[in-house]
Formats: C-alpha cells, sequence, structure tokens
C-alpha cells in the first residue's frame, strides 16, 4: 500500500486547520490507517508560531473528543510543497498566499478543503477567530464532513 500526506492549511494555524487535522487524524486512526497518511498542518500567516490552538477551538473540539492541546502553529514553507501530497486550503485566500508560497511545479497539490463536502452549502470554512462560539462549532461540522470525503478521496491513491 502506498502512503499519502496531507497539510491542511488556513491563516493563523491556531483555529481551523489544526481542527481539521485533529479530524482527519481520529478518521485514519479509526480506518487503521495511520501508517499510511500523515496529516500535519500550518497557516500562511508568522502571527502565531509555536502557539497552541485558540482556546475557543481547544473547548469546541474537546466537546466532542479531538485533543488540539499539543498541537503548535506553525508557518507554510516552500519545502512543504515537496514533502505533501496535497496541500489543502480552508478559503480563497489562504489558496492565494499558497500559490505565491509554491514552486510552480507544487501549485496543483492545493485543493480546498470543501471540494471534498460536495454536498455542503459552503464552498470555504469561514473563519471563525472574529466571532463566536457557533463558528467554531460550524468549522468542526465542516471539518468532519470534508475530511471523511476527502479521506474517500485517498483510498485509491493507497490502493496504487
Ligand atoms: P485560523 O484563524 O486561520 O483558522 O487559524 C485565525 C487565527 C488568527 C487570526 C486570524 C484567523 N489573526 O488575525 O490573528
Amino acid at each position: 500500500m502506498k502512503k499519502v500526506s496531507v497539510c491542511f492549511v488556513c491563516l493563523g494555524n491556531i483555529c481551523r486547520s489544526p481542527t481539521a487535522e485533529a479530524v482527519m487524524r481520529r478518521l485514519v486512526d479509526e480506518a487503521g490507517l495511520s501508517t499510511h497518511v500523515s496529516v500535519d498542518s500550518a497557516g500562511t500567516g508568522d502571527w502565531h508560531i509555536g502557539e497552541a490552538p485558540d482556546e475557543r477551538a481547544q473547548r469546541a473540539a474537546a466537546k466532542r473528543g479531538y485533543d488540539l492541546a499539543p498541537l503548535r502553529a506553525r508557518q507554510i514553507a516552500a519545502e512543504d510543497f515537496g514533502t505533501f501530497d496535497l496541500i489543502v486550503a480552508m478559503d480563497d485566500a489562504n489558496v492565494t498566499a499558497l500559490q505565491q508560497v509554491a514552486p510552480s511545479a507544487g501549485r496543483d497539490k492545493i485543493r480546498l478543503l470543501m471540494e471534498f463536502a460536495p454536498h455542503a452549502q459552503e464552498r470555504v470554512v469561514t473563519d471563525p477567530y472574529f466571532g463566536g462560539d457557533a463558528g467554531f462549532e460550524a468549522v468542526l461540522d465542516q471539518c468532519e464532513a470534508a475530511c471523511s470525503g476527502l479521506l474517500s478521496a485517498l483510498r485509491p491513491r493507497l490502493a496504487d
């Protein structure tokens, strides 16, 4: 079986992408694929490097059994396009920022997370940072739906 690696990317790497990382890691573990699918996250910005996820994101995730506490924010780098098979962005601004960082050969690795939840209403995962708790619940709902679709989409690559 082949290996696949995925890096989720948002702006700060303290709300959306660490949530997606934890959701995807649990789905991968539950599927018995943790030695074949590696999961990470990063931000396009540098403001929160080294910080743990936002407390509101940690609280909302903990209610669903996800532990975000060990994660630390980092900034995406050009080398990540060599390391990862897919770079999965939360919104259009992330995609634009990633296109500026990516070596030209790596640009086709960039996807929007919500592409993997084609029945969802939303095209993007909206930034919850300046809003209330409901935004963090919505991020979890979207990540759970889309990461499930993403894992299904990865299965043929693993079987190659
Ligand atoms: P994230 O949320 O991109 O989902 O981690 C944000 C975190 C921090 C900021 C914006 C969005 N900020 O402006 O510091």
